[in-house]
């Protein structure tokens, strides 16, 4: 790890104030819209558009803050943004509003901010609106510095479309494949066998679902899921791929399926199942002050944003519990989408799981350390490491191929 640029590197991020902060009321519906873009490098920042009714400005600011200190984690040459709508995605008004939402933003959408799905917006309604108002695809403003701007589009587009041996959409699963990664290096980084290494995991969606999925082929014994409706367990460890086949579409394991020698706990119980390493990949702030004590992981990894409050994660920090922050944790899918329109990662999957290895596990390693040697907490650390990448982008531009 290099030097910092200031004496405490979270004040990049944390005490920084937003470049840009547009608020924007909807004409028919009087819904408010919020775009913060935190950082810009090169002239350009990421970060998904999310719906719900109640999204305020300082949500979307910290979830824009959260992007640019992955976007720096991992020296990507891209900003962190995050547009927000405070309106019901079910509302049979919600597509105009969101249309008339970036219609707006279009001079960012244009050459500025390239946006995904996120809560409440799919990807799919993402690209229907981009198609409603002229624009090509949600990565338009990146795309659109290619000097083969449409040879750019195709080669993204192919991309995107990978599948994964085991007949998944790569960009489903790679955002989960990192969390395994995150653990597994954990797992290495305190020498730790893997057969013999446990696993707790909150949430088996896209991420927590991918997490255990990929630590379960990795060999690693995972004894506790839990999903909206409960925490299932078993010391022994689960059969994983099987409980995973038994989800419907929100993520929930079907309960009339799961065999009988799974015990079946309250949804609240993951947080205390005694295993080396739990993920939380659902909810933000799963972890609080008033549920701490009742961890019993020796490191937590966390695959959803803000998993852990401040304060319960200093308190986990004096019990000797590490926290891998999500800022490094769960960057697999931003890191991977912006390999692909560089060029550095293409349609063999393989490329793009040993490329988010190297990367994940060479952080990690360096965060373990960093607690070892000196018991440097990994957020800390991985503060400074975002800062020093930053630092380092200063005058960057990225070249799209
Ligand atoms: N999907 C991504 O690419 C991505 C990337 C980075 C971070 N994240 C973060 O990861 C988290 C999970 O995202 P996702 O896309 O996997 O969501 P998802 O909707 O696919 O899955 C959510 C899972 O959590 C479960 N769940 C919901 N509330 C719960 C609760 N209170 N207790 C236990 N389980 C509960 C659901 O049943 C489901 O299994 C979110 O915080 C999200 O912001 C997601």
């Amino acid at each position: 790890m290099t030097a910092t640029h200031t004496t405490n590197p979270a004040q990049d991020f944390v005490d920084r104030e937003p470049a840009h902060q547009i608020t924007w009321v909807d004409p028919v519906t009087g819904a408010h819209g919020y775009l913060v873009v935190h950082t810009l490098v090169g002239g350009i920042a990421t970060g998904g558009t999310r719906m719900r009714p109640g999204c305020t400005i300082s949500e979307v600011g910290d979830l824009a803050r959260g992007m640019a200190t992955k976007t720096a984690a991992f020296g990507l040459p891209v900003g962190g943004a995050k547009g927000g709508v405070d309106f019901d995605p079910k509302d049979p008004r919600a597509f105009g509003v969101l249309t008339r939402f970036f219609t707006e933003m279009r001079p960012w959408l244009d050459g500025r901010w390239v946006t995904a799905e996120d809560l409440g917006v799919t990807q799919q309604l993402i690209d229907d609106v981009f198609a409603e108002v002229g624009l090509s695809q949600s990565f338009h403003a990146a795309i659109s510095r290619s000097p083969q701007p449409e040879e750019t589009l195709a080669r993204v587009q192919a991309g995107l479309e990978v599948m994964t041996d085991d007949g998944y959409p790569l960009g489903d699963v790679i955002g989960g494949y990192g969390v395994a990664e995150a653990c597994l290096g954990a797992a290495e980084g305190f020498g730790w066998a893997i057969p013999e290494t446990t696993i707790a995991i909150q949430g088996v969606g896209t991420m927590g679902g991918g997490a255990a999925w990929y630590l379960h082929e990795a060999g690693a014994r995972v004894t506790a899921v839990a999903d909206a409706r409960g925490t299932l367990c078993d010391p022994a460890g689960l059969d994983v791929p099987a409980l995973l086949d038994l989800r419907d579409e929100y993520g929930e394991i079907d309960r009339t399926r799961v065999p009988a020698h799974v015990q079946q706990l309250p949804r609240e119980a993951i947080v205390g199942i005694a295993a080396d390493i739990f993920v939380p990949a659902a909810v933000s702030y799963a972890i609080r002050e008033d549920n701490v004590d009742a961890v019993a992981a020796r490191v937590v990894v966390e695959a959803a944003n803000a998993a852990t409050t401040w304060g319960a994660e200093d308190a986990l920090v004096a019990r000797g519990v590490v926290v891998v922050p999500d800022f490094i944790a769960n960057a697999g899918a931003a890191a991977w989408a912006w390999w692909l329109l560089q060029g550095q990662v293409g349609c063999d999957p393989q490329d793009s799981f040993d490329r988010l290895s190297a990367e994940m596990r060479a952080k990690v390693a360096v965060l373990a350390e960093r607690w070892i040697c000196d018991r440097i907490p990994m957020r800390q650390s991985g503060f400074a490491l975002a800062s020093s990448n930053l630092h380092a982008l200063e005058g960057a531009q990225i070249v799209i191929p």
